[in-house]
């Protein structure tokens, strides 16, 4: 038996559902029961949802309901390494967070910024040097009140506005994160535009890989040694200020990648296809996992 281990951290119910069209399927229940299903499929991170302004991302106004639901769910509350960590742009996402009495399913939030400042001016209406300014005391506040904190760089590879991003951008926006506190930083290659060949430089510890795959790099570059892999259910996702931003790398598709590696994940892949099944089927939209597809069709 394999001891290789890799942490999968599935943005689905977030990052795949923040900039979905059909918002009428997005009910607060279907929300639930799509975790639900993904805690039961094995996953053990699951980000589910945000704490951000509803003008901004009205598709995530109801995180703080859905939490609710799954803390009164027997079959959740046995799962005692399960982690449901939401986004918090700000103080005012923070305080929700700490206010919800959700103690019990929330003990992890993520903070973001990104290596271009049109972007982040575009997602979060501040600069990057703004933003961290403002995460200090996110991360401050958060880390004393005991939640643990994960941060994110967003276009470290591209942006949709200013094109090729310096690495040394990365590089110090990702330490300053790690400077704050933040436990891990996962590195978002938003539009998807890199090449394994991006990605050697990139010092592994402490780093967690979130590919979008535009240009259907996203396998390719997970094998480039980090063990921490954002992934999303059915390759849903997308940034609603990324434009041209696809899906994110599907979670069916790195778990029968890494099964096939002799890599424990702990994650039935059935199940987790029929997770996929599950929201794709309320979203009205295909399946856009090569793996889900091709065992369904078997
Ligand atoms: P702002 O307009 O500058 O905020 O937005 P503000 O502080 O001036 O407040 C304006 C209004 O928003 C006020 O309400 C606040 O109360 C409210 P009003 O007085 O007008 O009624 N507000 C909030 N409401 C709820 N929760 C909050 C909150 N904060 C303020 N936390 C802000 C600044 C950051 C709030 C806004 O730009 C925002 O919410 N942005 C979020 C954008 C977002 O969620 N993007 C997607 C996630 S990031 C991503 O997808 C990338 C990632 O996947 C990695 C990758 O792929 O690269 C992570
Ligand atoms: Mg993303």
């Amino acid at each position: 038996i394999s001891t290789k281990a890799v942490r999968l951290v599935e943005v689905g119910p977030r990052d795949g559902l923040q900039n979905e069209p059909n918002t009428a399927a997005l009910t607060t229940k279907v929300k639930a029961e799509f975790i639900r299903r993904l805690a039961n499929s094995g996953l053990r991170w699951i980000e589910a949802g945000s704490f951000v302004s509803p003008k901004w991302v009205p598709q995530m106004a109801d995180t703080e309901a859905v939490l609710e639901t799954l803390a009164k769910d027997p079959e959740i509350a046995k799962m005692s390494s399960l982690r449901l960590p939401v986004l918090v742009p700000n103080m005012t996402g923070l305080e929700t967070a700490l206010s919800s009495g959700l103690s019990t399913v929330l003990k992890e939030v993520a903070v973001f910024t990104a290596a271009s400042d049109t972007f982040n001016k575009k997602n979060t209406n501040c600069t990057v040097e703004e933003s961290l300014k403002r995460l200090a005391e996110v991360c401050k506040t958060a880390t004393d009140k005991g939640l643990m904190v994960r941060g994110y760089v967003s276009t470290v590879v591209g942006c949709p506005y200013e094109g090729q991003i310096a690495p040394e951008k990365v590089r110090d926006v990702t330490l300053e994160l790690l400077r704050l506190g933040c436990y891990e930083v996962s590195l978002g290659d938003t539009i998807g535009v890199g090449t394994a060949g991006n990605l050697d430089r990139v010092d592994p510890s402490k780093l967690a890989v979130h590919f979008h795959d535009t240009y259907g790099q996203a396998l390719a570059n997970i094998l480039s040694g980090i063990r921490t892999i954002d992934s999303s259910v059915a390759g849903l996702g997308g940034c609603p200020y990324a434009p041209g931003a696809s899906g994110n790398v599907a979670t069916e598709d790195v778990v029968y990648m890494l099964h096939g590696l002799q890599y424990f994940t702990g994650v039935d892949l059935a199940k987790l296809v029929a997770a996929g099944e599950f929201i794709t089927a309320k979203l009205g939209q295909t399946n856009r996992s090569r793996t889900a597809n091709a065992l369904l069709t078997k």
